[in-house]
């Protein structure tokens, strides 16, 4: 049986992507910080799904899951040298899956320094440890905001992030394609666009609009709504990692862009919601962008072509799956 590690795998796509890796029969271990970027009891009801008894939560002691045989929870900082060395020291780890990270473009700029240590200085200290540990593949999560704004035909190479979350997500990819040439360890990077549904983070366009519109209250269209975004369901992004995870680039080192190809205006998706949930939004236009791209809308023909992937699912069929059917907020 293989071990992964699942760094952040308390937050939102980690949560989903762990349990996709453990129905899947592999022994995981989840690192977390639980950090406080956004209510830490979103993190703690992820994981008591996932079997875990948060009243027994110590730092740096690894507790296994109630539910699963194969999984065990470390709350831990990526800094801490000397808990990541004790993690991989003692498992035999085969994957790394490294999405722990300071999350948000809109408010990275007023805590820079707390960027610059989870996205970088972690990913680094990950990254070093991994590489000593010999892991089979290493697979990064990044993000859409290293391309700054997109226009229409902008290329994968062009990378001009316009807020501070994306340069550190920028600067870690570098340092890992650094390690993958000039070391040998195996990496990919996942650069996710903009992940929605169950258990999501409370920071994430759908997540508030839904809010709003059930409590409602006002919600801020930036650039006067408008603005587009290339949506993604979560189960297609677990169902894309996993398979990506599995699949090690022949040389050493690949990028993929993990979004559904279709930049959706968000006004539009704000129709779609208030459709499902039968109510109408009360909305303020705000003028400006507050260091966000206007448009973002993946390349993702390489993961069609790689990883065996029909298509990705429909935005409305999903926002009424998971809000009808799941009722999972
Ligand atoms: N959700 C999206 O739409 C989206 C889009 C682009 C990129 N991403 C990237 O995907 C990854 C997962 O995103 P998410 O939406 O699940 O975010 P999230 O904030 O829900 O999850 C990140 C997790 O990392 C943990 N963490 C943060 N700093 C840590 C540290 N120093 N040590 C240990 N744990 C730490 C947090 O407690 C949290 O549980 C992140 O790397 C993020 O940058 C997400």
């Amino acid at each position: 049986m293989s071990n992964v590690l699942v760094t952040g795998g308390a937050g939102f796509v980690g949560y989903h992507l762990s349990k996709k890796i453990l129905d899947n029969n592999f022994s995981t271990i989840i690192l977390d910080n639980l950090d406080d970027y956004y209510d830490i009891e979103l993190k703690l009801k992820r994981l008591s799904l996932l079997g875990i008894d948060t009243s027994e939560i110590k730092y740096g002691k690894e507790q296994k899951s109630k539910m699963y045989h194969n999984l065990g929870f470390v709350r831990g900082d990526i800094c801490d040298k000397e808990l990541v060395e004790d993690l991989f020291s003692k498992n035999n780890l085969d994957y790394v899956v490294h999405m722990a990270a300071r999350s948000g473009a809109r408010n990275s700029f007023s805590n820079p320094l707390e960027y610059i240590k989870n996205n970088v200085e972690g990913t680094t200290n990950i990254l070093e440890i991994a590489n000593r540990y010999n892991v089979k593949h290493f697979l990064f999560t990044s993000s859409s905001s290293v391309y700054g704004n997109m226009e229409e035909n902008k290329d994968m190479s062009e990378l001009k992030p316009i807020s501070l979350y994306g340069a550190t997500k920028l600067s870690a990819e570098i340092i890992a394609e650094t390690y993958a040439k000039s070391k040998k360890l195996p990496i990919t990077i996942s650069r996710l666009f903009s992940v929605y549904g169950p258990l999501g983070r409370p920071d994430g366009f759908i997540y508030k609009c839904i809010e709003s519109i059930k409590n409602e209250i006002s919600i801020e269209l930036f650039n006067n709504g408008e603005m587009w975004r290339d949506f993604i369901y979560v189960k297609d992004v677990s169902e894309i990692l996993f398979r990506i995870l599995l699949s090690i680039p022949e040389r050493g080192f690949k990028v993929y862009d993990v979004g559904s190809g279709k930049a959706t205006k968000i006004t539009e998706v704000l129709q779609i919601l208030e459709e499902i949930l039968g109510k109408k939004s009360i909305v303020k236009n705000i003028s400006g962008s507050k260091n966000e791209s206007i448009i973002t809308k993946a390349h993702n023909e390489l993961i069609y072509q790689d990883v065996n992937l029909e298509k990705v699912s429909d935005l409305k069929a999903n926002l009424t799956d998971f809000l009808q059917t799941q009722k999972v907020y």
